[in-house]
């Protein structure tokens, strides 16, 4: 099996894990988003990952995708580029081809299980022959969000010990587990209900095998965010949490704002937002774990 040890995106979970603490994975849609990655990762010192998913190529050709990377090149701190909920052998491909992500989501979740078990195998070994490091999630994380298929058709599975067990045996790097999580929204916190001692057994059977990520998180509080953390997350996936204050300000301002106060406002309240979750997640401070 190749060796990933010195993969970017594998050296920044591997850092948490030992450290403790989270790292934010940011859905990006556009440059605002990507950009006020880097100021909230550098001004933090903080690692920080940038997720796009494949819907960046079928929009932008390979343009996002070099802009992300050369951000995540660029920076001061530990960055990585991660494509996120790849649910096609073509779009794993055409993104690998670019050489320009550093880890990708084998997410064959909407497969019953022996399929996506013997999808995400063949999937690995062609990522990993490209030194791209690997997720996969067992179960199935229900709901939807932009850019990715909704599973809200098909039944949400909890993940099993036993399950996880045989994903990580397909040489997967990070494991997604479906822990009570959705994607989208929550409509209330009181409506997340997460199953820890579920994961803790997760946790049992992955330990020094691979890192353990956190999907769905819409909605969540710092303090949600620190319980997931303690609980053994390594990377958590944000997408509308961190957006929501920019979104606000563009329903209030596009069309009556100039172009660039438009677009800086935008990017600083979305550096704010990401910057308070590197706060909750326990990586502000951090970026000196990963040389680069
Ligand atoms: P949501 O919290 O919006 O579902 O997105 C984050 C995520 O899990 C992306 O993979």
């Amino acid at each position: 099996m190749p060796d990933l040890s010195q993969n970017i995106s594998v050296r920044i979970l591997k850092a948490a894990a030992d450290g403790g603490y989270g790292v934010p994975g940011v859905v990006c849609y556009n440059l605002e988003a990507i950009i006020a990655c880097r100021r909230a990762a550098e001004s933090k010192n903080s690692p920080c990952q940038i997720l796009l998913f494949p819907w960046a190529q079928d929009y932008a050709y390979d343009n996002l995708v070099n802009l992300a990377a050369d951000v995540c090149r660029s920076a001061s701190v530990p960055m990585s580029l991660h494509l996120d909920h790849a649910q096609s052998e073509q779009a794993i491909k055409r993104a690998a081809h670019t050489g320009k992500f550093d880890s990708i989501m084998v997410d064959m979740s909407h497969y019953e299980k022996e399929e996506n078990l013997s999808r995400t195998t063949e999937l690995v070994n062609f990522c990993h022959k490209l030194g791209i490091a690997t997720e996969a999630e067992p179960g199935r994380i229900n709901g939807g969000e932009a850019g990715v298929q909704d599973t809200g058709d098909l039944e949400g599975i909890l993940t099993t010990p036993e399950e996880a067990l045989q994903f990580i045996a397909t040489g997967i790097d990070f494991l997604a587990p479906a822990i009570g999580n959705v994607h989208g929204p929550y409509h209330g916190v009181e409506n997340i209900k997460l199953d820890f001692p579920r994961l803790q057994r997760i946790r049992e059977v992955a330990k020094d095998k691979v890192q353990i990520v956190m999907h769905g998180t819409n909605e969540f509080t710092a303090d949600i965010f620190k319980e997931c953390v303690k609980a053994g997350m390594t990377r958590l996936n944000v997408n509308q949490v961190v957006l929501l204050n920019y979104e606000k300000y563009a329903a209030e301002k596009a069309g009556r704002t100039p172009a660039t106060e438009f677009m800086e406002e935008g990017t600083r309240l979305i550096q704010e937002r990401i910057e308070w979750m590197m706060d909750a997640v326990g990586s502000t401070g951090r970026a000196g774990d990963v040389k680069i």
